[in-house]
Parts: structure tokens; C-alpha cells; sequence
């Protein structure tokens, strides 16, 4: 664990012990929510400390998180693409939009490209569905997508395609 990682924790502890909640097991959720979004993640680090300072074990922490979809353990990518694969963006092609992410970046949905700069989700309804169909690049909404402006939006994000052999 980086140190700033160390003093979000810390800041983080800090904020459940000085106030009505506690550091305790049944606040471990609104804890693990709250790690997870000032690092990104749950490192091996942070369920670590988390498992001595709650009282639980590490078996315990991860059992729990990994029960939960939100969780992530491994570092996001340098940029995330969710397509909307809810309804409405469904019936106008959601579907192609993902396939299309898929094999410009040769990933399948919930991978990262090898360089980690590309992570792509699928995620059901974002709840702007007269937008529809929507993707969320780094959580900006990108209205009315098209699969014809997947190869434009990854150039913008400066995604680069490997080069092939010949
Ligand atoms: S179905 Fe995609 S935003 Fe609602």
C-alpha cells in the first residue's frame, strides 16, 4: 500500500471512529465503498489493514466484497468505457456498440487491455435512457453513440491498435 493509500485509509478510519458508526464488521460495506473510491480499488494491502483494524480476517473482507459486483481488486484502467446494455439502448444497438469496443480493443466485457489503459464494462440501465444508446467514458455520459464512432472516441482517448505482423 502507497502512502497516500495509507493516509486515505487512515483518513477514512479516522472519519467512522470520530463519529456515530464505528469501525466495526457492520460497517464494513460503506468502509469498503469508501476505500474503493478515494483508491480505485481494494488493494491486498488495504483489506489487510482493514482486516486488523475491524477485527475480521482478510478471508472474511474479500468474502464479502467479492459478493458485491461494485468491488473491484485489481487498479481501474486508465480509462473505463461502459456501454449501457439496458433496454432502451438495447433496442437502438447497444449491442454492436459492445461488440465493436470489443474488437477494437480485443477485450471482452469486464477486461482491461494488456497496457491497462482500456477497461470496458457492460452495465445495465445508467438512467438517461432518452440518450439512448449511451456509453460512460470515464463517467461522462456519451449520448446517441454509434458503432461507426467507436474508432473515433478510442483515437481521442489515444488509443493506439497494436501493430500487426506481416
Ligand atoms: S437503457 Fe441505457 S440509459 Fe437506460
Amino acid at each position: 500500500m502507497s502512502v497516500n493509500q495509507a493516509t486515505a485509509l487512515g483518513d477514512i478510519l479516522a472519519g467512522y471512529s470520530a463519529g456515530a458508526r464505528g469501525v466495526g464488521p457492520e460497517n464494513l460495506i460503506p468502509i469498503l465503498q469508501e476505500v474503493q473510491e478515494r483508491q480505485g480499488y481494494l488493494s491486498e494491502g488495504a483489506v489487510e489493514a482493514l482486516a486488523r483494524v475491524i477485527g475480521i480476517s482478510e478471508n472474511e473482507i474479500y468474502g464479502v466484497a467479492s459478493f458485491y459486483a461494485q468491488f473491484r481488486f485489481q487498479p481501474p484502467a486508465e480509462h473505463t468505457i461502459h456501454v449501457c446494455q439496458g433496454t432502451a439502448c438495447h433496442v437502438r444497438g447497444s449491442h454492436q456498440i459492445l461488440f465493436d469496443f470489443e474488437e477494437r480493443l480485443n477485450i471482452k466485457a469486464g477486461e482491461m487491455t494488456a497496457d491497462q489503459k482500456f477497461g470496458l464494462e457492460r452495465v445495465a440501465c445508467v438512467g438517461c435512457c432518452a440518450l439512448a444508446p449511451v456509453v460512460l467514458v470515464d463517467g461522462q455520459v456519451r449520448a446517441g453513440m454509434k458503432p461507426k464512432f467507436v474508432t473515433g472516441l478510442l483515437a481521442k482517448l489515444g488509443y493506439k491498435p497494436f501493430a500487426k505482423a506481416s
